[in-house]
């Protein structure tokens, strides 16, 4: 979102025409800037044969798949219905990998019959894939490196106590599940949290990777996962990704020498590549004056983007309605049943009610995480590719929140 000509402008559409347009609340993606991001992680790592499977738990509206479908990426899927829309949207099976934790063996094997790649994450579920495939389908192992790294506890997930992964300490075990039942390992992945700023931690779990990897003799890819920061406030500190991309290139290749042949270098961004380009644009009701504080109350929640309550995440809000009015201090709250505050003490743009409020990031986790707690309806979204703004999910509508109910 840039200023331009005294108005906030998404490749020079005013955002704030947008909401009046489409109406509000609104999710926006600027698909520049998707591309943008993806384009920057392939050319930080083009030293290497990379991989990049988008994690499209971050936001998966069909146009977002294809669009970076387009721009040559693969897919990271965390459930069979995310598989199922990565296929819809048009990747290849060996395109998609399926990555899930704590699901039952069918679910692997309806996976495994829709010829996607499959990542294991625990030995039970491996033992039962070893009996029933044998060496026949190739499987990929993710391992937990027990580095606590994240943003956030509940991003963080390759720490001693994280349910994700097989523990480092398992391998061996993993090695001899693997012998007796002759499988077929062909990965190695790992995936520490999100949020990560610091170029340490991902090589600290890149020696880990690559010390388990020696004890794997017929792999074709090792996995990092993902976790790259990206800025929530001016001047945050963010992941460098083309320092970052070129130490892990260098010693990923040396690694390649050592381990016999070259390997793929696999990467499964979410955040890294949509939250910059999305906005939830949201009207203000009320202005509401209490002893303590302004409240801004809009016509949105957490039922909308969780984020702030969740994860206790800062997520810039910008009044694109009136930029020139004078600052004052509001906490902008949503419209659900229990505290619902999506910025406190946030310095902004006179706020007057009706005046359009974008919340910067919104773009991961934020429609992908949103329900309709107190039947509330999800909004739109709408994508902007080439300067064009167009409609890429309708609104719900009262019939949306009764059509499953049986009377
Ligand atoms: C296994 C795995 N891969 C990739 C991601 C994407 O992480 P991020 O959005 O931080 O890039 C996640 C996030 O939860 C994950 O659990």
């Amino acid at each position: 979102m840039e200023f331009v000509n005294k108005k906030y402008c998404i490749q020079e559409i005013p955002v704030e025409q947008l909401a009046l347009d489409y109406g509000s609340p609104l999710y926006v993606y600027d698909g520049e800037k998707i591309k943008h991001q993806y384009q920057r992680l392939k050319e930080a790592f083009r030293e290497v044969d990379v991989h990049i499977k988008y994690a499209c738990k971050a936001l998966s509206n069909i146009n977002i798949l294809k669009l970076l479908k387009a721009e040559g990426a693969e897919l990271d899927c965390v459930s069979i219905e995310e598989v199922e829309l990565g296929l819809y949207a048009g990747f290849t099976p060996t395109q998609i990998l399926f990555t899930p934790n704590c699901v039952s063996f069918e679910e692997i094997k309806n996976a495994v019959a829709l010829g996607v790649k499959i990542n294991i994450d625990n030995i039970s579920i491996l033992e039962q894939f070893g009996h029933e495939y044998g060496n026949k389908i190739p499987c990929c192992i993710r391992i937990n490196p027990h580095i606590m790294a994240g943003g956030n506890k509940n991003i963080s997930t390759g720490h001693i106590d994280s349910k994700f992964g097989i523990s480092i300490y398992q391998l061996r075990h993993v090695v001899r599940v693997a012998k007796t039942n002759n499988i077929h390992i062909n990965g190695l992945h790992m995936h520490t949290g999100s949020d990560i700023y610091d170029a340490e931690v991902f090589l600290q779990g890149a020696e880990l990777l690559f010390d388990a990897a020696k004890d794997f003799k017929d792999l074709e890819f090792l996995d990092f996962g993902s976790g790259f920061k990206v800025a929530y406030k001016e001047d945050d500190i963010t992941t460098d990704i083309e320092d970052l991309g070129r130490k892990i290139s260098k010693r990923f290749n040396e690694f390649c020498e050592e381990y016999g042949r070259p390997l793929q270098l696999w990467f499964e961004p979410g955040k890294f590549i949509v939250s910059e380009s999305g906005y939830l644009l949201v009207s203000a009701s009320v202005i509401k004056q209490t002893t303590a504080t302004v409240f801004v109350g809009v016509n949105s929640g957490q039922n909308h983007l969780i984020r702030p309550m969740f994860y206790d995440a800062y997520h810039t809000i910008v009044n694109v309605s009136n930029p020139a009015g004078t600052t004052r201090v509001y906490t902008v709250v949503g419209y659900i049943c229990e505290t619902d505050t999506l910025g406190w003490d946030r310095k902004l743009n006179e706020v007057r009610e009706g005046d359009v409020l974008a919340i910067k990031n919104a773009g991961a986790y934020g429609y992908s995480m949103s329900s309709n707690y107190n039947s509330r309806l999800r909004p739109a979204e709408v994508l902007i590719e080439n300067g064009v703004a167009r409609l890429i999910r309708k609104r719900e509508t009262f019939d949306d929140i009764i059509r499953n109910m049986v009377e």
